[in-house]
């Protein structure tokens, strides 16, 4: 059995989330805003940061497949759930678990200025910044992460360990 080592305590993740949250609440005061959630991982973190916003919001969600090891994207993505909401000539933010190689999130970005929306930026709780392939902007990040595998608040392994409230590192 893999052992779970702690990284990040319930009351760290809450202090984060409100503090990025008073930020994104200030830089769109009097914008339309929508959440545009990847599923299934940043479901947890959207629904919190959605809750500690002073700004009215849209939500919406997107899905994405990526084929490779348990632990790495290869970068073939393909998209399993489209989004439903318009958003031409809208302010979207991506509201993504973790950002790691940025391939994910390149393609979601893609896909969504295929919309032609005012403005796309993104915001992650967790950034593995050390292995970037892609280049993407990172608008609004949480947290730095170095290395390993991490699993808790929405972050699977293999489907297991999303229920759990804090964040762990995976040690296999
Ligand atoms: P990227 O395309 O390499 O940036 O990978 C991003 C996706 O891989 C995220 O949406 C996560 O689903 C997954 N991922 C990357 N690192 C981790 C991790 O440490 N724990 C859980 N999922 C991860």
């Amino acid at each position: 059995m893999p052992e779970l080592i702690p990284v990040l305590k319930k009351n760290d993740i809450n202090n984060m989330v409100a503090q990025v949250a008073r930020r994104i609440s200030s830089d769109y005061q009097d914008h339309e805003l929508i959440l545009i959630g990847v599923l299934k991982g940043a479901f947890v973190f959207l629904s919190d940061l959605m809750r500690h916003l002073s700004i009215p919001v849209q939500v919406d969600f997107v899905r994405v497949a990526s084929y490779g090891s348990d632990t790495s994207s290869s970068g073939r993505i393909n998209l399993t759930k489209a989004i439903e909401i318009d958003v031409k000539n809208k302010d979207i933010l991506v509201v993504e678990d973790i950002v790691d190689t940025g391939l994910t999130l390149s393609y979601i970005i893609d896909y969504l200025k295929s919309f032609n929306p005012k403005t796309v930026r993104v915001c992650v709780l967790l950034d593995k910044r050390e292995r970037r392939q892609a280049k993407v902007k990172i608008d609004y990040a949480c947290h730095e992460v170095t290395e390993g595998f991490l699993v808790g608040y929405g972050l699977d392994y293999n489907e297991g360990y999303r229920d759990l409230p804090e964040i762990y590192h995976l040690q296999f």
